[in-house]
């Protein structure tokens, strides 16, 4: 069996006002690719804020989140910097916003590498070019000399997947990795995160609100409402066979492409 890489169990995290998630517990295994959907304000990017002690002091949290069985809540802060990078990737909506404009691609993995080892700018620099050319970028040379502005909205992200992964997570935490690209563009990116479980052995967490998105990628879907899972189970399961109205709702959302491929055999459309 798979070993059980991340365990969330009955996290809820609130803002002043605001019960964000309430209760979502959710495991992710080694090398699987887990994909939640949701719409806007569901507490997608609160959960996966929450699982890397991202939220903040002003936030309430309950819940335990495991990983690997250590429970990250009573982590010091020292190694819960040592996990967030280096055993946990983080990618984030809108790289190039999450990215110093000021910083070539090449600094951005120099520093990225740096923040966990001792490493020379030259060193830095033949991992990266070697990063990029497993992910099939085509000409690694003008990514890492380049400036996020100019790279297009794709190229910025697949960089932040490869900067994440300088590292070797064993898991990647993905935020909406594809909502701000158009879609040819976006199935690069998928095509990207795909590689990374291929070629590393990566476990995926990723959140989207786009049904189609995660359900041609992910192993196991979940769905999230109002911030509670109202669905989960395997991919295929639950894009045939989906439960919740909220579910089936989704579904018809997707275009017939996606629809045709998750219908069981021998359903017509019509
Ligand atoms: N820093 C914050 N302070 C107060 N309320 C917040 C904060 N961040 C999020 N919220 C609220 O918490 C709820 C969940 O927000 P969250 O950003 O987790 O949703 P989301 O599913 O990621 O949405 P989106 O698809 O728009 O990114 C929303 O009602 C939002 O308004
Ligand atoms: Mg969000």
């Amino acid at each position: 069996m798979a070993e059980r890489l991340l365990e969330v169990q009955e996290l809820f995290a609130s803002y002043e006002d605001t019960e964000a998630v309430q209760g979502v517990s959710l495991s992710v295994q080694a090398g699987e690719i887990v994909g939640i959907v949701g719409e806007s304000g569901s507490g997608k990017s609160t959960l996966l804020k929450s699982i890397l002690g991202l939220l903040g002091p002003r936030a309430r949290e309950a819940g335990a989140v495991l990983y690997r069985g250590e429970d990250l809540r009573k982590a010091s802060p020292a190694r819960l910097r040592q996990i967030r990078g280096q055993e946990i990737g983080m990618i984030f909506q809108h790289p190039n916003l999450s990215m110093d404009p000021l910083c070539t691609i090449q600094n951005l993995f120099y520093e990225s590498l740096r923040a966990h080892r001792r490493i020379s700018r030259q060193e830095a620099r033949r991992q990266g070019r070697e990063i990029l050319e497993t992910l099939d970028f085509p000409d690694p040379e003008r990514i890492l000399a380049a400036y996020p502005f100019e790279l297009s909205g794709g190229e910025c992200q697949r960089a932040a997947i490869a900067a994440a992964m300088l590292n070797r997570p064993a898991l990647l935490l993905a935020d909406e990795p594809t909502s701000a690209l158009d879609v040819t563009v976006q199935k690069q990116v998928l095509e990207t995160i795909k590689k990374t479980r291929e070629r590393f052995g990566t476990a995926v967490l990723m959140v989207s609100h786009n049904l189609g998105a995660v359900g041609n990628l992910a192993d196991t879907v979940g769905v999230m409402r109002k911030g509670r899972l109202v669905e989960w189970g395997p991919a295929a399961q639950v894009l045939r066979f989906p439960e919740h109205p909220y579910t089936q709702e989704l579904l018809r959302a997707v275009p017939r492409l996606d629809r045709a491929a998750a219908r069981p055999e021998g359903q017509s459309d019509e």
